[in-house]
């Protein structure tokens, strides 16, 4: 009882410190996070149809930003739920143009019935996880498993990692010098006042000093919440792959890849705790049977990738116009199906059939898959699912 009470009390302050100063950061929602991109990115790993009609479920919804953004991209279902009452109000007043298949709950997630909640393709969980108590956390991750539909899509934001080490002593730091109980704009002030001096203290590691820029170049609101909020959690893949994998979801990759090519999704999971100094991040996860071979039959390809000509050993060059840069490839089935994406997005199946028709066919049709694995994770090639 009394550790309920403790958790109620933490999300009430929680709930009252998104009420006094309303995070807004995203509230016109964000385009890296569209369906096309999420089912494209689920589709590298398994049979995720991306419909249009498709029910959609923000847990912490904030201000609605991206539930309007979903709306206009799909006819289903769109549901969100947060504890502050200002920021529904404004996820309310935003999402009208939605009419009645949009609906906003304010509540604490703890108290919400998953009998009645439904069923949905796509959960998003962002800015929510490492913001809320233990018990909460716990309740977010039931949610999901209880309401993702097969074939459907997660994605939740965390820290983790070194990076996340870093922020926290950071936060300390403020902590330890920022009275909390002052009024928000006193608090926002004395932090930035406080982490401008730890920028400035000699001798710090590099990475300390981009997460204090990066905090101060940040939004004030989202300084107010994360640095001097009650809870900044940290999270790993790994934890979040055993919570999720009893309902049959796994993890699939971050929003902007890992080098995680197993098929395994718990090999995938560690690889991503394991391989990388951590930091905040994107975590795609799907219901689906991993034991069945991903055919990518359902996604598509683009690239900005263009043929620029051949290097002195007549390897094929491409450069890169999303970026600077060029790249030699090898393969030259490779090169022959990013020719055929030169012409936009191309769905996979179409890029197999111009291979079949090149002198060297279907031979070398792994190896393609492998290169286009790389290039994903070096950011020059996207898959993209397209709606049903
Ligand atoms: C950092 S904001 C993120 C808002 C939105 N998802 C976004 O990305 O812009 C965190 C949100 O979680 C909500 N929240 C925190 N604890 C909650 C709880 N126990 N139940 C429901 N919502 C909660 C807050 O009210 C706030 O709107």
């Amino acid at each position: 009882m009394q550790a309920d009470a403790d958790v109620r009390a933490v999300t009430a302050k929680i709930a009252g410190d998104y009420n006094s100063v309303p995070y807004k950061p995203l509230s016109k929602g964000s385009p890296g996070l569209d369906p096309a991109l999420l089912f494209g990115l689920a589709g590298v790993y398994g049979d995720f149809p991306m419909r249009r009609d498709m029910d959609v479920l923000d847990l912490g919804c904030g201000s609605g930003g991206q539930l309007l953004r979903l709306g206009g991209l799909t006819t289903g279902r769109i549901l969100g739920v947060d504890i502050s009452r200002v920021a529904c109000d404004d996820a309310i007043r935003q999402c009208k143009p939605l009419g009645s298949r949009c609906a906003i709950h304010c509540a604490d997630l703890l108290d919400f019935d998953l009998a009645t909640l439904g069923q949905f393709d796509l959960i998003y969980l962002l800015g929510v996880y490492f913001v809320v108590p233990d018990a909460v956390q716990k309740r977010l991750l039931e949610v999901i498993a209880a309401c993702l539909k097969p074939g459907g899509v997660a994605v939740i934001s965390y820290y983790t990692g070194e990076v996340w080490r870093q922020y926290d002593a950071m936060r300390k730091t403020v902590h330890a010098v920022v009275d909390r109980t002052t009024a928000p704009a006193e608090q926002i002030k004395a932090a930035r006042r406080c982490l401008q001096d730890m920028a400035a203290a000699p001798g710090q590691k590099a990475m300390t000093t981009r997460i204090i820029t990066h905090a101060l170049a940040g939004d004030e609101t989202a300084l107010f919440h994360e640095i001097m909020g009650e809870v900044h959690a940290h999270a790993t893949t790994t934890a979040f792959e055993e919570a999720l994998a009893p309902a049959g979801i796994h993890f699939l990759n971050w929003l902007q890849p890992g080098p995680f090519a197993s098929p395994d999704p718990k090999a995938r999971a560690a690889a991503a705790d394991r391989g990388s100094q951590g930091g905040y991040l994107y975590g795609v996860f799907g219901k689906y049977d991993p034991a069945l071979p991903a055919d990518w039959s359902k996604i598509s390809w683009i690239t900005g990738l263009r043929r620029a000509g051949a290097s002195a050993y007549g390897i094929p060059v491409f450069r890169d116009t999303a970026a600077s840069g060029t790249v030699e490839v090898m393969n030259t089935s490779t090169a022959a199906a990013l020719d055929v994406l030169a012409r936009g997005p191309v769905a996979w199946t179409d890029i197999q059939k111009a291979l079949a028709a090149q002198p060297a066919g279907l031979a070398y049709l792994a190896a393609v898959k492998r290169d286009f694995l790389t290039y994903w994770q070096a950011g020059q090639i996207t898959p993209l699912a397209g709606a049903a």
